[in-house]
This record gives C-alpha cells, sequence and structure tokens, in this order.
C-alpha cells in the first residue's frame, strides 16, 4: 500500500471509532485480560463473534490453552478499567487485583462492574500471518442491563498499551 493509501486507511479506521471491550479467559490456573479495539459480529444463524488478540499479549499466550472467554462491552464510566486491562500486561502485574469478580462455570473471570457482556466459546483461531490473530467464537450466552454509552477508542487514544505489536515474540 502507498503512504497515501496507509493514511487514508487509518483515517476511515478512526471514523469508524469502535466500542472498547475487555476479554477475558482463563486456563489452568492462569488468568487473562486486556482491552480489545478489534472485535465484532460475524454470523446471524447461529449467532458468532471474533475477536481479535495480538501476538505481543499475555492474554493471547493464555488463550491458546482456552476454549473460554468473555467479553465485557465497556460504558463512557470505564476509562479506568480500560487503562487498567490496556496500558498494564498480565506478565507482571495482577490486573485482576481488587476487582470485584465472579467466575463463569468455566473458570472465565466475570467482572462485576461489567454487566454488559457475552461469554463467548472459541470455535477456531486464524493465523494470516499478521500481528493479531482472530478468534471465532459461538456465543453461549449474553447479558445487557438495558442501553449505555460505549467507550470508544477515541476516549482511550491517550492510553499507551502495556505490549505493541511490534512485539510479538516470532517476527514474520
Ligand atoms: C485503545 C486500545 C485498543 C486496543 N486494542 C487491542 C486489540 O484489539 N487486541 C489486542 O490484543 N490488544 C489490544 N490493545 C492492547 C492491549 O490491551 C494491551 O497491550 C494490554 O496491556 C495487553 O495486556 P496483556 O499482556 O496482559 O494481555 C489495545 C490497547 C488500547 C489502548
Amino acid at each position: 500500500m502507498t503512504d497515501d493509501g496507509a493514511e487514508a486507511f487509518d483515517t476511515l479506521m478512526a471514523a469508524a471509532d469502535p466500542p472498547l471491550i475487555v476479554v477475558t479467559t482463563a486456563a489452568a490456573d492462569e488468568q487473562a485480560g486486556c482491552l480489545v479495539g478489534f472485535h465484532v459480529q460475524s454470523s446471524i444463524t447461529p449467532r458468532h463473534y471474533c475477536v481479535w488478540l495480538s501476538k505481543a499479549n499475555h492474554t493471547y499466550r493464555v488463550s491458546l490453552r482456552s476454549k473460554s472467554f468473555a467479553v465485557h462491552f465497556l460504558t463512557s464510566e470505564d476509562l479506568e478499567l480500560a487503562e487498567r486491562f490496556g496500558a498494564h500486561s498480565g506478565e507482571d502485574t495482577d490486573k485482576f487485583a481488587g476487582l470485584d469478580l465472579d467466575h463463569d462455570e468455566y473458570g472465565v473471570p466475570l467482572l462485576e462492574a461489567c454487566p454488559n457482556r457475552l461469554s463467548l466459546e472459541r470455535i477456531s483461531l486464524l493465523d494470516d500471518g499478521s500481528d493479531h490473530v482472530c478468534l471465532t467464537s459461538r456465543v453461549r450466552s449474553a447479558h445487557t442491563s438495558g442501553d449505555f454509552t460505549p467507550l470508544r477508542v477515541s476516549d482511550a487514544a491517550h492510553l499507551d498499551p502495556g505490549h505493541e505489536s511490534e512485539e510479538r515474540a516470532i517476527q514474520p
């Protein structure tokens, strides 16, 4: 792609300004979670959902050993949670410390402060050679407390990610 094309792409993505979620998962005795802007519904019948995890992230590494995930939709009140899960890594911080937590039947941590959420079962993991992998999933259940104003990528643009995507262990 040309430099102009790349700039246009970035402008279009900024205009789309997706809502932010926190994805959590667990494997054996390890739990993980990170802030995610790349996510979308991917089928109507049955209802499927995709999230993209950066290969640089601790959450990605734990996700390889798990089939179960929770997606928490953040509201405009949740900037602190966005910072906790998006600007720190589970490698060296316990992101869940001090939070009110529940766990679903698969051991996945649920953030009680975020009642708008999905429970997902991974179907496949697509690695197309880029810096993120796509997890496709079946929606096991969904819960909402009603209408909310989403926290969006533009609201969190000032955060420095706990891991930059270039930090992935295996370079192309
Ligand atoms: C606005 C914003 C959007 C982000 N979107 C994603 C994303 O779509 N997928 C992802 O894996 N990481 C994304 N990140 C980065 C991770 O949330 C961040 O690197 C986090 O600290 C990783 O934590 P972990 O190492 O404990 O998994 C985003 C960060 C920010 C600030």
